[in-house]
């Protein structure tokens, strides 16, 4: 049988559930992205227009989709849409992640079957990004490892139950 792609999300929040900070994701923790690049190589990763514009580039080995109502990001390995929904059809046949911010995950949790969420223990004062309160109820939470040395952050993957 042909193995479903998974369509999920990316995010690391701090333990009061702040994302963003002026632009920016606001630690630098070495290490702490390397599941991203792992989970997203050779699929499909969508972000909102402002994480692009910070990132900047497009990201070597994956197929980035921006979700943008104002501007359009064309070339090999990057296109634009206008909703998370276009979002997953444009990357038809591919793992799909939703990487941020707000926005894309505020419309994205009700559609992932699966959330890959690193939380980290620190607290950020004036953020001004945040992930979207949920149900934890409708997943299945497994705690991984925690690693990290002056910040530590602990990996969590809450996978959605399964209705029957
Ligand atoms: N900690 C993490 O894991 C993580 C991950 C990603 C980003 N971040 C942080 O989050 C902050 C950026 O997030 P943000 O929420 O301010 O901006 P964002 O989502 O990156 O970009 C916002 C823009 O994207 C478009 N957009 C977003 N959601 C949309 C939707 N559901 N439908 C249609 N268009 C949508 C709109 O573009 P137009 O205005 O062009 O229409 C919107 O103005 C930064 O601080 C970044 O560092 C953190």
């Amino acid at each position: 049988m042909e193995n479903k792609r998974e369509i999920g999300l990316i995010v690391a929040r701090s333990e009061n559930n702040v994302i963003g900070k002026g632009g920016r994701i606001p630690w630098d923790i070495e290490g702490e992205l390397s599941q991203f690049k792992e989970l997203t190589m050779g699929n499909a990763v969508v972000m909102g227009r402002r994480t692009y514009e910070e990132i900047g580039h497009p990201l070597p080995g994956r197929r980035i989709i921006v979700v943008s109502g104002s501007s359009k990001y064309e070339g090999d390995n990057i296109c634009t849409v206008r909703s998370v929904e276009q979002a997953i059809k444009a990357a038809a046949g591919v793992n799909v992640y939703f990487a941020g911010g707000y926005g894309i995950y505020r419309d994205a949790l009700p559609l992932v079957d699966v959330m890959y969420i690193t939380e980290i223990h620190t607290v950020i004062e004036d953020g001004d990004a945040f992930f979207p309160e949920f149900d934890a109820g409708d997943f299945e939470v497994t705690i991984g490892e925690t690693c990290g040395d002056e910040i530590k952050y602990t990996r969590t993957v809450y996978r959605r139950k399964k209705l029957f």
